[in-house]
């Protein structure tokens, strides 16, 4: 295999999941896919609730599965099982935070201009409640590790700023964050940081205790196979009792993680189900995986970005090659709004049968290629073949 090669492909993978073949979904970041297997495993669990609800939730047995579970899920991303809690997705995790972190008039929360979009909405939501602020530090696409420590170092303000929200892998832009030398330079000056690793678990080795965050959330519903709505949000010790459920139910008196975890009645499966997705990864091979995925993801970044006449150097670098999401910037002029960007991700869905993310980020419309393993290298290259006439079209 050369450097221009796609990776071999992973055989009978696409037999695993539940994907129409007629379309190429190369969108894998934005809502997952779940294995067949695992869909089979939750079915299962659904079946077994309707058979006799009383004894599916009534305590001790789902207490106890939720704890199973939770413990499961912590050990394979390194978070301390005790203080770490089953959430719904990043999107519930981020909100449970700013409310806790109790922020009052006159402080600050410092977020990248590299953040999700919905974050920021719920950070400013918090803050015009209280009469905090928000701030955005803004980090160049290429810029190094150390530029990206040193810019959120400065940024910061000690003593105002109350809440530091960096993504480790972010959304838009597919960059790589230094999160552990970011943690540790927030806590010089004793500002708490979350990190938003919603795209992490599954996609990258982690050791969560050793990134030093005082908050961690990832996404199992992504790159870990896991039905939707199974999140692990790790919680520094120092703020466990301080955690406020943003639902409050019988077991708030329990404290973190139970209360947060806790939310009447509602569809645990997802949750009781999500190791099976864990199992899945292991037994097609973790690293066989992920390097499968980093592999093709390169791969299409390099044959789309070559179509639109675009230099190896413009086509950005995550940070690491393990990422399994590269973005190509698009056409100046194209998709630099999101209701654009929106609309073009819907024209590429309907005209090339292609599932893709485009966003707009720094002014620019990007497309954002996933690589799982039920992609093959042609569904790259036939996008290489439609994507340019389809956008020379739009001017
Ligand atoms: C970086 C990042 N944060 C948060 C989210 C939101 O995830 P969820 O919808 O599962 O809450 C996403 C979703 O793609 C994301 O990419």
């Amino acid at each position: 295999m050369s450097a221009g090669d796609p990776p071999p492909p992973i055989p009978g993978a696409r037999l695993l999941f539940s994907l129409d073949p007629a379309v190429a979904y190369l969108n894998h970041g934005s809502f997952g896919a779940v294995p067949i297997g695992v869909q089979r495993t939750q079915q299962r669990l659904r079946d077994e609730v309707e058979r006799n609800p009383m004894a599916f939730f009534m305590p001790p047995g789902l207490t106890d599965r939720i704890v199973h579970t939770r413990r499961h899920l912590a050990a394979f991303l390194g978070a301390d099982p005790d203080g770490a809690a089953l959430v719904p997705n990043v999107t519930a995790a981020i909100s449970l935070v700013v409310q806790s972190a109790r922020l009052t008039s006159g402080d600050e929360v410092l977020l990248t201009d590299h953040g999700y979009g919905s974050n920021d909405l719920a950070v400013r939501r918090q803050c015009r409640r209280v009469g905090a602020s928000a701030r955005t530090v803004a980090l160049p696409l290429g810029a190094s590790d150390a530029e990206v420590v040193s810019r959120v170092r400065s940024a910061l303000r000690p003593g105002k700023t109350k809440l530091l929200i960096v993504d480790q892998i972010a959304s838009a832009t597919a960059k790589v964050l230094p999160v552990r030398e970011i943690a540790a330079a927030a806590r010089e000056h004793e500002i708490p940081v979350m990190v938003d690793a919603a795209h992490v678990p599954g996609m990258l080795p982690v050791e969560v205790d050793r990134i030093g965050a005082d908050f961690w959330v990832g996404n199992l519903h992504k790159w870990g196979y896991a039905p939707r709505g199974t999140a692990l949000l790790a919680v520094a010790p120092a703020w466990r009792r301080r955690m406020e459920p943003l639902v409050v139910s019988w077991d708030q008196e329990a404290g973190f993680p139970l209360s947060v975890e806790s939310q009447g009645t509602l569809d645990y499966t997802p949750w009781l189900a999500a190791p099976a997705g864990l199992f899945t990864l292991r037994t097609l091979g973790i690293d066989a995986v992920r390097a499968h995925n980093a592999a093709l993801a390169a791969y299409g970044q390099r044959v789309v970005g070559a179509a639109l006449d675009l230099a190896p150097t413009d086509l950005p670098y995550p940070g690491t090659a393990e990422v399994a999401m590269r973005i190509v910037p698009l056409p100046s002029g194209i998709a630099t709004t999101h209701p654009e960007a929106h609309t073009l991700r819907q024209h590429i869905a309907d005209k090339l049968t292609t599932e893709v993310a485009i966003n707009a980020w720094g002014g620019r419309g990007w497309l954002r290629l996933s690589a799982q393993i039920y992609n093959r290298a042609e569904e790259f290259d036939r996008l290489a073949e439609r994507l340019p006439p389809l956008l020379a079209a739009l001017h």
